[in-house]
């Protein structure tokens, strides 16, 4: 087989993760997807040293123009961004013709069944397993080791910002404004940093879960939202007294009243998986009918963790999947009825 040429649109963090793998482990991927994967063209606000090499790829200051690219199979977009640059360079790379890869967020949770549609009319596939908890393997786990099975509940904590502020919160004594300054100098928060410690970050990842975990469309908009901002330690202190732990807590399951779609701070058992987690770290736990609990722990961001994410679905395309990350076709997806909306 030729070898899958990849385009990759930002080199943050993630993208020179994903440059990373790809230079070090050509012949492991090779010999995994029966064929040479490799990086043509790259893009990116400016050309300054990232501390790799990218003399081998051509370079385009405007990722549109990276999307439309002849000599690319598939568009890589790690730059992030909901509107604007992101949008459109994903709508240019499936209008013509390449399958994508994404690890953003915040895109998928307002565009993602739009998306999904338009590449499925191309006969393309839009892959973002990256996009939900970083480098743990959820949407795998769901669309395919767990396809027999109807979902009963998927929890998780999905956003590491916040589980390290309040982790911190308990171990240090020290206050929510203390911790996330700390946060801020880490470079642990998104840009808008409302996103992380509004819930909204998470509220995306856990209504990405819940398409795929329920055959339901995105309903990002159903998501009941609360953030972190205003827990104190007084009530972080009279949590632990009861044996409990504050977790930022997404939680989605089908109801007799619909679906109910939850990402709130909420009091979970201190010696309960999820009460022992600490950390940036991410935890997902998926109930199935036939296989019960399964319960998966990982870190949720960073280069090598999220760029792990982002090569696990490159090489699935490079082998040939035609499998929408949604696990079922985009077409095929439910409109979700909210819980909310058919409350007494
Ligand atoms: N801001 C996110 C987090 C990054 O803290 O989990 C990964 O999506």
């Amino acid at each position: 087989l030729p070898p899958l040429r990849l385009g990759i649109a930002g080199l943050g963090t993630v993208g020179r993760g994903v440059v990373r793998i790809v230079q070090t482990h050509g012949a492991l991927i090779a010999a995994r997807a029966g064929r040479r994967v490799e990086i043509v063209a790259v893009s990116a606000r400016s050309q300054k040293d990232r501390g790799i090499d990218l003399s081998a790829y051509a370079f385009e200051a405007d990722p549109v123009a990276l999307a439309q690219r002849p000599d690319i199979d598939v568009f890589v977009e790690v730059m992030g961004g909901h509107e604007g640059a992101a949008k459109a360079a994903t709508e240019a790379a499936i209008a013509s013709g390449k399958d994508v890869v994404t690890a953003n967020k915040a895109l998928l949770a307002h565009h993602g069944q739009a998306l999904a549609l338009a590449a499925e009319a191309k006969g393309r596939v839009i892959r973002f397993e990256a996009a939900v908890a970083g480098g743990i393997p959820v949407i795998k786990a769901l669309t395919e080791g767990l396809a027999g099975n109807a979902m009963k509940r998927v929890m998780g904590v999905m956003n590491g910002t916040c589980n390290y502020i309040l982790t911190r919160m308990e171990a240090t004594g020290q206050g929510y404004n203390v911790l996330f300054d700390e946060c801020a100098k880490l470079g642990y928060l998104e840009a808008d940093p409302n996103l992380d410690v509004g819930g909204i970050d998470a509220g995306h990842k856990l209504s990405l879960l819940s398409s795929i975990a329920f055959g339901t469309q995105v309903a990002f908009d159903a998501v009941e939202l609360q953030g972190i901002q205003n827990i104190l330690l007084d009530d972080i202190r009279m949590a632990k007294d009861l044996g409990y732990r504050i977790k930022l807590l997404g939680v989605t399951q089908m109801t007799g009243r619909g679906l109910e779609q939850r990402m709130t701070p909420c009091l979970v058992p201190a010696d309960s998986p999820l009460g022992q987690l600490q950390g940036g770290t991410n935890m997902v736990v998926l109930e199935g009918d036939s296989v019960g609990q399964i319960v998966m722990r990982g870190p949720g961001a960073g280069e090598g963790p999220t760029a792990s994410a982002v090569m696990g679905d490159v090489i699935d395309l490079a082998r040939g999947t035609r499998v929408s990350t949604f696990g079922q076709p985009a077409s095929t997806l439910t409109k979700a009825i909210p819980a909310k909306a058919q409350a007494p």
